[in-house]
């Protein structure tokens, strides 16, 4: 009997170390969170390592072979780079991958068509680039209408010639300007323009928005504003239906004077066709934030062009929009692990 009570006493003790050993472990748990690029903010970060622990790849940028390797195991992933996000990335992440954020707004290199059958919580961070994405379109604008690629080149050459006919630039004030995609960066460059006493400010997309009557801007054809425009820019987001919209019978369509602005995706123009276009005079000029592919080889035709300014994909790269995009993600990844509404939830219904 003894023995007996002995043996009972034994065995609770063990189970009592084991549960209090097991809540310790749950209390102490904490979740792990592969952020793919080493150079994100730290102002999301931090957000993060508050709950988490958070795991980087060696190497930034990391290819994403690097970045697939770390993903097994791991609660959540805060994907930064425009590397492919796809089915396979969720497969090598189950059964402990919860939720995703990108840092991004667009989100062309996301098969959206498999998270959404597979209805996994996903995060982006739009709006927040906006005002960073329009400032920089306007700039192009300038830049492009303004031949400033060009002067610089002139200079470098010792080309530097004051006639009052040399190197003349397109105007702004009194112009046509259309804007293809009147989302929000499309409504941000019209709000900037309101300063620049422009002519008339027309717009195409799937169909007329209420936010084009507030901006005074009127909803016409994709050919009526190609046709009308001085300046066209694109501001559309990268699908089957805008890939090449911008093409050799687009283009034609545009006028000899006209300057055509991208800060969206390369892919929705037809580069071949556009280097053509600059190159024959069928269009003025080009401002281009975004081509194919990215980065671009230094040996690419576009850069041997005078009337196209060419920059490196920087429409969100300021440190306040870059912060910002962190932030959001991070708290998006929160959310989604606990599965309460993300701050930026990707709208699969969109
Ligand atoms: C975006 O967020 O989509 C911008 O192009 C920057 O990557």
């Amino acid at each position: 009997m003894y023995t007996l009570m002995i043996f009972i006493r034994l065995i609770l003790m063990i189970a009592v170390i084991m549960c209090s050993s097991a809540m310790a472990t749950k209390k102490d748990w904490r979740p792990k969170i592969l952020v793919t690029n080493k150079e994100t903010p730290t102002k999301g970060v931090d957000i993060l390592k508050q709950k988490c622990d958070v795991i980087f790849p060696e190497n930034a940028p990391a290819t994403r072979e690097e970045i697939l390797k770390l993903v097994p195991g791991v609660d959540a992933i805060m994907w930064v780079g425009h590397h492919a996000l796809n089915g396979e990335v969720l497969d090598l992440g189950a059964p402990t991958l919860r939720t995703i954020s990108t840092m991004s707004a667009g989100m062309d290199y996301v098969d959206l068509e498999e998270f959404k059958r597979r209805d996994f919580p996903l995060g982006y961070t739009p709006s927040v680039l906006n005002d960073a994405v329009a400032d920089e379109a306007i700039g192009l604008m300038i830049a492009a209408g303004r031949r400033f690629h060009e002067g610089r080149l002139k200079i470098d050459n010792s080309q530097w010639y004051l006639g009052p006919q040399w190197m003349l630039g397109k105007d702004i004030k009194g112009s046509t300007v259309g804007i293809i995609g009147l989302g929000e960066i499309g409504q941000a460059i019209a709000r900037r323009l309101k300063g620049f006493e422009i002519g008339q400010l027309v717009y195409t997309g799937r169909k007329p928005k209420p936010a084009g009557d507030t901006l005074g801007a009127k909803f016409v054809t994709q050919a009526e504003l190609l046709k009308e425009s001085d300046y066209v820019f694109i501001a559309v987001p990268l699908n089957n239906s805008t890939r090449h919209m911008i093409n050799e019978s687009t283009l034609k369509q545009m006028k000899p004077t006209a300057v055509l602005i991208n800060i969206a995706r390369g892919e929705i123009v037809d580069q071949d066709a556009l280097v053509n276009a600059l190159k024959n005079g069928t269009i003025f000029s080009a401002g281009l934030d975004v081509m194919t592919p990215e980065p671009l080889p230094a040996d690419n035709e576009l850069l041997k062009l005078p009337n196209a300014v060419i920059v490196p994909h920087l429409g969100s790269a300021t440190t306040r929009t870059r912060d910002d995009m962190s932030v959001i993600a991070a708290h998006n990844i929160l959310a989604g692990m606990e599965g309460s509404p993300m701050l930026a939830p990707y709208p699969y219904s969109k």
